[in-house]
């Protein structure tokens, strides 16, 4: 399969026998696809999620659709620090983690402000619980890209961060709240991270890259129903079809996420995204080609910034030094 950086096809993916990857959120939406897709190509897969029901509905859809896939769960709440250390922990008895995609997130914030573990809920949920679970990731993951050649994670950007139009950031919104600038916020901070952690990677010599996907504008209306996983009722199907020109399902969606983690082609820092920004098949956008999503949030003054407010706020740091290769 794959050539370029313009083109790839989801639908024939290469083996990916005997690696390991875990995905958050993989109840639903794109993580469940990704998941799915990835069982499908032959890795073993962590399905990760909050709600033990969802987790087991998710687990039987992909042995259902998959015949044969290798399959595990695990319940990872993200905005729990200390379930986000235990689960880290006990990953890190796995032979090999090949990758992870940081794909839980709150999509819809509420109205008004809330608080978990002390911080903004969309805050916790989609930059601070993969800060903290990527930093207890980060051994296990180096030790794959040392042995293996993989070790590699992926996070969640969005093209929402497009309207995002200051570097000001105002993590906690305690003044300003709105539900979309809570997401919008959370995008460019998460991508900020990303790009950040590809600096930091390389200046320590880790063998992990850091990679940003974006699924366009993937709707769970617009995506085939899955029994306990997606079941779509009938207006919300009819609405999600009248925004048919620009949107796509979440399978097709889930590609993005897919081919960030899985493809030799791909770099640490670079961005995978839908060839029509909303749509399409994902094409590689290489992290020094500027592009409307990461021309602000790849500033490493501004990673710089995110970087210590999530270590403060999440009382983590990255262990670099113990994931670098030991020297001989
Ligand atoms: N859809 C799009 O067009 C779009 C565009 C740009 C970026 N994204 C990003 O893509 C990711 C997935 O979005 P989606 O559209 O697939 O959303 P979704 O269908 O709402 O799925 C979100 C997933 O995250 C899980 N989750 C939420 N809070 C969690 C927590 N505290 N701990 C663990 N898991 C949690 C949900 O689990 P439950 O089942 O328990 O709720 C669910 O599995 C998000 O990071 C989103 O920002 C999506």
């Amino acid at each position: 399969m794959v050539g370029s950086r313009d083109s790839w096809d989801a639908g024939a993916l290469p083996s990916l026998a005997g690696r390991t990857y875990l995905v958050t959120g993989a109840t639903s939406g794109l993580g469940y696809f990704s998941a799915e897709q990835l069982a499908g190509a032959g890795a073993h897969v962590i399905l990760s999620g909050r709600n033990v029901n969802r987790l087991t509905a998710a687990r039987a859809a992909i042995g259902r659709r998959v015949p044969g896939a290798s399959l595990e769960s695990m319940i990872i709440d993200v905005t729990k620090g200390s379930v986000v250390r235990s689960a880290a922990a006990s990953l890190s008895s796995h032979e090999r983690l090949d990758g992870v995609i940081f794909n839980a997130g709150i999509v819809h914030p509420p109205r008004k402000r809330e608080e978990v573990d002390g911080h903004e809920v969309v805050l916790t949920t989609n930059v601070l619980g993969h800060f903290a679970l990527a930093a207890g990731l980060l051994p296990t993951l180096a030790k794959s890209g040392r042995d293996y050649g993989t070790g590699r994670m992926v996070w969640l950007g969005s093209v929402s961060t497009v309207s995002w139009k200051t570097n000001a950031i105002d993590p906690e919104l305690k003044e300003n709240y709105s539900g979309p600038r809570a997401y919008v916020q959370s995008k460019f901070m998460v991508q900020a991270l990303a790009s950040e952690a590809q600096r930091r990677l390389d200046e320590a010599d880790v063998a992990v890259e850091s990679v940003i996907a974006h699924p366009g504008y993937s709707l769970s209306g617009r995506t085939n129903a899955v029994a306990g996983v997606n079941e779509v009722r009938r207006l919300k199907r009819f609405f999600a079809n009248l925004q048919a020109p620009v949107t796509q399902s979440k399978e097709a969606g889930a590609a993005s996420q897919v081919r960030a983690l899985i493809d030799p082609l791909v770099k640490g820092g670079d961005l995978v995204g839908p060839s029509r920004t909303f749509t399409g098949p994902p094409r590689i956008y290489p992290a020094d080609k500027v592009t409307k999503l990461t021309e602000r949030s790849r500033l490493p003054e501004v990673g710089r910034e995110v970087w210590q407010f999530c270590e403060s706020a999440t009382r983590t740091t990255w262990p670099f030094a113990a994931s670098r290769a030991p020297r001989v």
